[in-house]
């Protein structure tokens, strides 16, 4: 058949990298089908968004919408009373034990939760408290916030 004295197809070896590179192609296609395959691995598009949206929302609560989050956290307390020195003790007394501004150590009219802290110190109150939230932001008020609670029973 090959007389012609042109080398022919069957002598061309494959060379050996592109065999291993085809093999392992198909290994990781099999490799691929099974574990992203819902009924063989159990792995689901759906929980892995579960998850991301679980972890986001962690996430959020701690950073914007938790200013409880540093109550009982000695460095933040230390923080808190320091800033609260600053800006709040010309009414309040360093000690919070009140002057122009009411004492903050027994019940409070507007809440004594995080929360209501929280606000009574961002938004202000009607009678001479000023609003804080340009001057000190989220986490300075979160600070604060875990002092006030440390100077209660
Ligand atoms: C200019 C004086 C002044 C400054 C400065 C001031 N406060 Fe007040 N604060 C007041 C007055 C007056 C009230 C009472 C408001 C009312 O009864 O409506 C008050 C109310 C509060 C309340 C609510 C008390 C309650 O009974 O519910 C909190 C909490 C508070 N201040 C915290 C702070 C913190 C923290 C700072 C510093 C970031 C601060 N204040 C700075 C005057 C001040």
């Amino acid at each position: 058949m090959s007389d012609s004295g042109i080398p022919q197809e069957g002598g061309n070896k494959i060379p050996k990298g592109w065999l291993v590179f085809f093999f392992a192609m198909i290994a990781f296609v099999v490799w691929y089908i099974v574990s992203f395959t819902p009924a063989i691995s159990g792995w689901s598009f759906y929980k892995v968004y579960e998850e991301e949206m679980k972890a986001g929302d962690k996430l959020a609560k701690s950073a914007v919408s938790n200013p409880g989050k540093y109550i009982g956290d000695s460095k933040a307390i230390a923080e808190g009373k320091a800033e609260f020195a600053t800006s709040c003790a010309a009414c309040h007394m360093a000690d919070a034990s009140g002057g122009i501004g009411p004492n903050l150590k027994g019940t409070l009219k507007y809440g004594s939760t995080p929360d209501n802290i929280q606000e009574s110190i961002s938004k202000g109150r009607p009678n001479g408290m000023p609003p804080f939230d340009q001057q000190l932001g989220k986490e300075r008020t979160s600070k604060i916030v875990a002092f006030l609670a440390s100077l209660r029973p």
